[in-house]
């Protein structure tokens, strides 16, 4: 579904990333894992068009899609929510989904009010408001919930576009246990034949979505393989030294 091949970029003298190649299959729920610095945000920046690799390929559902811009790679089903919220604090919490929503029904966003009351919206910003449990937050302004439940509307805006492949950068980022607990149950209700890749820091949340994983060192993939043999990897431990022993 996703076929990343070889990719490398770098900034002056830092390579951020280094002949990355990774494969997800559809429905897979894919963890990258890397201390912070690895290239973990350079590389999704780079799966959704916002950085150019210097080579290499990105393959989506046989497509490639690697000198497509973020408007076309979006339409055609990759969707990604950010370690930084990137909300409309202004807006209420369905008015946000609603504008994430109209991009793919082809409503103008200038016309977002009048988008709002769509029923092709409309549906879409129920469903996904169930999704990552924020059906009773729709007539909130952002500025009045929490920030744990911001994080799930950033997580919400992505899933609003309807994508086919879903990137996740640390989605629970400065949120605590509680909230990664309720953000547990969003991960593991999402479709099934959704793709998803997702950078987490949380270790129990990675090793229990994760059908696989990817570790990232210095813009290299040093490990691949299940959480089981994660858990297992000498090479792992070394580089996390010892924060392992939570998972
Ligand atoms: N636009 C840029 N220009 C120059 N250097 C950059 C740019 N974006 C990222 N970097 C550098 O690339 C390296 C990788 O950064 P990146 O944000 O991808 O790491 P990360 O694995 O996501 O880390 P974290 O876990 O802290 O989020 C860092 O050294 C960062 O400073
Ligand atoms: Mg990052």
């Amino acid at each position: 579904m996703l076929e990343v091949a070889k990719l490398s970029k770098h900034f002056g003298a830092l390579h951020v990333t280094r002949d990355v190649t990774i494969n997800v299959e559809k429905g897979e729920r894919r963890v990258i894992l890397g201390p912070n610095g690895a290239g973990k945000t350079t590389l999704f920046n780079q799966l959704v068009g916002v950085f150019s690799p210097d080579s290499g390929t990105i393959k989506i559902d046989g497509k490639d899609v690697t000198n497509w811009s973020v408007e076309e790679r979006a339409k055609h089903g990759l969707s990604r929510s950010y370690q930084q919220n990137t909300l409309f604090d202004g807006l209420k919490i369905g008015e946000n989904l609603a504008l994430a929503a109209s991009v793919n029904t082809g409503h103008s966003m200038s016309m977002w009010r009048d988008s709002l009351t769509t029923p092709d919206v409309m549906a879409i910003v129920r469903d996904t408001a169930a999704q990552v449990d924020l059906t009773h937050h729709l007539d909130k302004y952002v500025t009045d919930v929490s920030y744990g439940i911001r994080r799930q509307l950033e997580v919400g805006l992505a899933l609003a576009t309807q994508p086919s492949v879903l990137l996740m950068d640390e989605p629970t980022s400065g949120v605590g246990p509680k909230m990664i607990h309720a953000f547990h149950h969003v991960l593991k209700r999402l479709p099934s034949e959704l793709t998803i890749v997702i950078i987490e820091h949380d270790m129990s949340l990675a090793f229990d979505v994760a059908d696989s994983m990817t570790v990232l060192n210095q813009g290299e993939v040093v490990f691949e393989g299940s959480p089981d043999e994660a858990k297992s990897s000498r090479l792992l431990q070394e580089i996390y030294l010892g924060t392992w022993e939570d998972a």
